[in-house]
């Protein structure tokens, strides 16, 4: 049932083409000026006079959470707030009927994500659950649903989960820019065409795997690592921390790389790794420096980024490039090898990689 893979997680990590493949299948319009989701069934009415949408899950759907906000509103232009669902619960949410609340849950069974789902609604929110397993409970209580078809996940580490969610957001928010006239056309179709090919770029990083494997053969016996980024780097910095500790429990933190100089960068000595993430054009002079900062401190640098025209030198020490796609898209990308890191980090260590310690499949207690 692992297909020849060694693990559950492995095997999903390379099902990550597929996955996405079916998440977009008949979700853009052949001529890809359209994200269909016909699902969502919003009112016109109600999409033009959205107030503000909030985005609450808890773990890794939540860090597609933190993708999704910077993704809408940069194109949507509405204000988004995303937390994590054991905190929006309880923090008595500013939200009403004019507002949008999206839930993110793989298994769709998740106590703190489905208490925040009732409390929103309660409240007179539109819910859509974007969530992958059909019938589940948050599928069955939320307005409407936008599927993720990864299909099942069995790994406890969540991977074409993730990659799946960041779809739906992309689709989610590109959709509701055309509805609510707030994309030219052009960017629209710039998007969902490079979205509609992001498969090949997801195939072409798992073709690479052994340079990752070698990057985490070198630093699996380390105990802490940082991984830094601005913007959309940021979030997906905040899964691959996730996802190291949570399978290899090497202890890593997620940093945005202009808060390092604010208390971090005592934490940077002689020989600490610090991946970078480094993807966003109007924020890369920024991360480089922020690569030199830590360079200057004796930091070992692996920097995650596009082929570009920049002095590879100033890269760190060691480079892993991204294959060519609208910059936008970046997250769908970068978290692959990181994904890839975690996974030979945890086996060089002997961890039980599909089953780590303390943790379940699915939290439906809380
Ligand atoms: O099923 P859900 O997406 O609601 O699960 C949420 C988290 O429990 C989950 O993403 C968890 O953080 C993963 N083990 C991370 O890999």
């Amino acid at each position: 049932e692992k297909a020849g893979y060694d693990h559950f997680m492995l095997k999903e990590i390379h099902e990550q083409p597929r996955a996405l493949r079916d998440t977009l299948r008949g979700r853009i319009d052949d001529d890809c000026r359209r994200a269909v989701l016909d699902e969502l069934n919003l009112e016109p009415g109600f999409v033009k006079n959205l107030n503000k949408i909030f985005v609450t899950a808890c773990g890794t759907a939540f860090h597609a959470g933190v993708v999704g906000k910077y993704i809408i509103e940069k194109l949507v232009r509405l204000p988004v707030e995303v937390d994590i669902a054991s905190e929006f619960r309880y923090r008595d949410p500013l939200i009403g009927p004019g507002d949008l609340v999206v839930v993110v849950s793989q298994s769709g069974e998740t106590a703190d994500t489905r208490a925040a789902l009732r409390e929103a609604k309660s409240r007179g929110a539109r819910v859509v659950a974007i969530t992958n397993v059909v019938g589940s409970s948050i599928a069955r209580e939320a307005d409407s649903v936008l599927y993720t078809w990864a299909g099942p996940e069995i790994a406890v580490a969540s991977t074409k989960a993730y990659v799946t969610q960041l779809a739906a957001f992309y689709l989610l928010a590109v959709w509701l820019a055309g509805e609510r006239g707030a994309l030219p056309g052009e960017e629209r179709e710039d998007l969902l065409r490079a979205l509609r090919e992001l498969h090949h770029g997801v195939g072409q990083i798992l073709a690479g795997a052994g340079e990752i494997a070698a990057l985490a053969r070198r630093y699996h016996q380390r105990h802490c690592l940082f991984f830094i980024g601005r913007g959309l780097d940021y979030a997906v910095a905040m899964e691959g921390s996730l996802k190291l500790k949570e399978i290899s429990y090497i202890h890593a933190e997620a940093y945005a790389a202009g808060e390092l100089k604010h208390g971090t960068l005592a934490l940077i000595t002689e020989g600490v790794p610090v991946i970078a993430l480094a993807t966003q054009p109007e924020l890369f002079e920024k991360t480089l420096s922020n690569i030199k900062e830590v360079k200057a401190r004796g930091a070992e640098v692996v920097t995650l980024t596009f082929q570009g025209d920049h002095d590879s030198e100033e890269l760190g020490d060691f480079r892993v490039y991204l294959p060519p796609t609208h910059p936008f898209l970046a997250p769908i990308l970068t978290v692959v090898p990181l994904q890839l890191f975690a996974y030979y980090a945890a086996v060089y260590r002997g961890c039980s990689v599909d089953k780590p310690r303390n943790l379940a499949k699915s939290v439906t207690v809380e």
